[in-house]
């Protein structure tokens, strides 16, 4: 009998030891232990109480007995800290070995009144860590109606030392992980924020229209909508896509561009959806596909317009039911991936000529960013020059005087058929050919630029923007160049938030309404540029 009591007890150890360096989280450690520790002292009932510091209360978070109605009445129950056999056992900080509870003058009998236990036999032993007490293990009454004896009070005692330090460290443990949670999120809403701040001082732009497309970013970024970006060549296409992408909650995760022009159809559908090895010629080994790359994040795919018709209807696919077929696979995987589309061209003309599907592009146009070109808003082309000129001189490491008066008017009046790029590529050659220190003359430009009079010079005298003061602030004056982007954009700010409430006879709501800026924000704004 005392040999299997002592293999038991061995074996239980041995279990505690391995738990203890492998179960980590407190809700799964506690009721192992203490399930192994009833199992090997043939007890009816093992419990921890721990001790509620601030309340100077004993609770039972923990229970293992035979009566499932029993352990959750005790679950529910409190005590104070010095009550009962476990009280004791917690003030003295000494084990605890009572053989019959009911003649026990330091017993608590509330315990048993709300359960319904008759205690008899209880070993009460208290855990403690190395902040102090911080409960107490009880085992109530052996199954066989025999007391406990010292030796299992013994056995108890040497356990409770790696139960305390256990218990501590899973508390710990949860404290770190919690805090680790917290932090993450913060990062995250942090990063977010910064990330944010970039897409607004990398993206110049001023006016309604801009105004219009830095409001569809944001809210595309808050959500997972799929979103089709239009506008010419070199409007800023990818730069709008990537913006939304890093102001999104999927930033942390890839994005990544397929140009749908650059491939033929059936390299463009393993290309996004992945093939099994041996699944074609060429095939060699198993690819995941930019759909799986990609998952959680967002997949750009540019010049949407020259997808294949075949290939049109495997991404409606994808829109609709978020998964993909790899070639050579029948069974679909999921992926949870935000698609954002772009073309140069008029979708709308491309379904008249049936090379685009209908039902495609009603899921894609659903949320449609238009991007003005650059001859419509001229306004911008002062503040862009002057990004541009300190982008390449210091990538040139030159110093640029800045830019003459009359080399930026023939910037404004040209129509700019490849828009911001060709404009970004215009300043690059002048930086490149204008002397350090002196600033760049009309001279630096390509002929096409600077010739006056023909096809390529504006014969429109005022820009097609709707708003007077924006011209009166940064616009064709040309004195918005050389301005830091903030000053601009605040003065822009301060005069396009006066005009619409002046339009709206004061009325701020009327005025946040058509901002599309909620009530709040709008006061503040008017706060900030003193306007009230
Ligand atoms: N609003 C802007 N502010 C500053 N730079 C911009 C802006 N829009 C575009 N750019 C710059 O112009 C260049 C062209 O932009 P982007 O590649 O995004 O154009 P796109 O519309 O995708 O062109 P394409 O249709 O030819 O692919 C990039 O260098 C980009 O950084
Ligand atoms: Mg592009």
């Amino acid at each position: 009998m005392e040999q299997t009591t002592d293999t038991g007890h061995f074996k239980l150890l041995y279990d505690l030891g391995c738990a203890f360096s492998s179960k980590i989280e407190l809700p799964e450690l506690i009721p192992f232990v203490i399930a192994k520790c009833r199992e090997a002292l043939e007890a009816e009932g093992v419990s921890v109480l721990l001790l509620d510091r601030d309340r100077n209360e004993l609770y039972f978070p923990y229970v293992s007995g035979d009566d499932a109605k029993v352990s959750d009445t005790l679950r529910q129950m409190r005590f104070r800290a010095d009550f009962g056999i476990a009280g004791a056992a917690l003030k003295s900080g000494r084990p605890i070995l009572v053989k019959d509870a009911q003649n026990d003058s330091r017993f608590y009998a509330g315990v048993d009144r709300e359960t319904g236990i008759v205690s008899r036999s209880i070993i009460a032993v208290p855990l403690t860590s190395r902040q102090g007490p911080i409960g107490v293990v009880e085992v109530l009454n052996r199954r066989d109606g025999a007391f406990f004896t010292d030796d299992e009070l013994y056995f108890m005692e040497a356990v409770s030392g790696s139960i305390a330090i256990a218990i501590e460290n899973a508390q710990l443990y949860a404290k770190l992980r919690d805090s680790r949670e917290s932090l993450r999120t913060q990062v995250g809403v942090l990063r977010r924020d910064l990330a944010r701040h970039d897409l607004f001082t990398e993206m110049i732009g001023t006016g309604p229209r801009m105004a219009e497309v830095f409001r569809l970013m944001e809210a595309a970024a808050a959500s997972a909508i799929t979103v089709l970006i239009e506008g010419e060549t070199g409007t800023g296409k990818e730069l709008v896509a990537r913006g939304i992408h890093q102001a999104s909650a999927r930033s942390d995760s890839q994005f990544v561009a397929v140009n749908c022009a650059a491939l033929p159809e059936s390299l463009l559908e393993s290309e996004l959806f992945g093939h099994r090895r041996g699944s074609f010629t060429g095939a060699i080994r198993d690819n995941p596909g930019l759909f799986r790359v990609a998952d959680g994040g967002t997949v750009f795919l540019d010049e949407i317009a020259d997808m294949p018709a075949p290939m049109q209807a495997k991404l409606l696919r994808v829109l609709e039911e978020g998964e993909v077929v790899p070639v050579g696979e029948s069974l679909p995987s999921k992926v949870d991936v935000r698609v954002v589309a772009a073309t140069n061209r008029t979708l709308g003309t491309e379904i008249e000529r049936g090379t685009f599907r209908e039902d495609l592009y009603y899921r894609l146009g659903a949320f449609a960013i238009n991007l003005p070109p650059l001859r419509e808003r001229r306004d911008d082309i002062p503040l862009l020059a002057s990004r541009f000129i300190n982008v390449f001189s210091a990538r040139h490491n030159k110093q640029i005087g800045g830019i003459e008066r009359e080399a930026l008017d023939s910037l404004i009046a040209y129509e700019w058929p490849g828009n911001i790029r060709q404009l970004r590529n215009e300043i690059d050659r002048a930086v490149a050919l204008t002397r350090e220190g002196e600033m760049i003359r009309s001279a630096a430009f390509s002929p096409i630029v600077r010739s006056d009079g023909d096809e390529g010079r504006s014969t429109v005298e005022s820009p097609a923007i709707g708003a007077p003061s924006a011209k009166s602030v940064d616009g064709r004056g040309g004195n918005g160049a050389g301005k830091p982007l903030r000053e601009a954009r605040a003065a822009f700010e301060a005069a396009y938030i006066g005009d619409v409430l002046t339009k709206n006879e004061g009325n701020v709501s009327r005025a946040a309404r058509e901002l599309g800026i909620s009530r709040p924000a709008l006061q503040e704004k008017l706060k900030q540029y003193l306007l009230r």
